[in-house]
């Protein structure tokens, strides 16, 4: 059964020498990880993502700052806020997904279940929800 989009809420380790949370591959990331990246020094105002996966699975978290992650399944609008370092949003394959409302310096660490290929991406939302209807 495939998992619907969530907001994951990450392990934490307090400590008083700082906290600490982790990732675990099939244990609180529900896929196997095949790439990671992040998003920085991202400009205030700017937008990043507007764009589905057909295949691939991300969990995407604000190691630092904060951000939204706008979720669109073709049909209803789905927003989460994610503003602390331990929380994260799992996306499934083929959400409509933008990331908006950077605070300063905020870090988007993005884990994904493949490797780069612009074969995956939809970026025409008419075609994304043209694609949504035959699935
Ligand atoms: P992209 O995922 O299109 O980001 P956004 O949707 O926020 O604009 O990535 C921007 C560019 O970065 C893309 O055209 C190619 C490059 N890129 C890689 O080379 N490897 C990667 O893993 C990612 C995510 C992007």
């Amino acid at each position: 059964m495939s998992l619907a989009a969530q907001l994951l809420t990450l392990p934490k380790v307090f400590d008083p020498r700082g906290s600490l949370s982790f990732l675990e591959a099939g244990k609180n990331v529900p896929f196997a990880i095949r790439r990671t990246y992040w998003i920085f020094d991202v400009p205030g105002g700017e937008t990043r993502g507007s764009h589905a996966f057909k295949n691939s699975h991300e969990l995407i978290v604000a190691l630092s700052g904060s951000f939204h992650v706008e979720l669109h399944d073709g049909e209803r609008p789905q927003s989460f806020v994610l503003d602390r370092s331990y929380k994260g949003v799992y996306v499934p394959p083929l959400q409509w997904r933008t990331l908006t409302n950077f605070s300063t310096n905020s870090v988007a660490l993005v884990l994904s279940s493949s490797d780069y290929d612009e074969e995956d991406y939809i970026r025409d939302f008419s075609q994304y929800v043209r694609i949504r209807k035959t699935r």
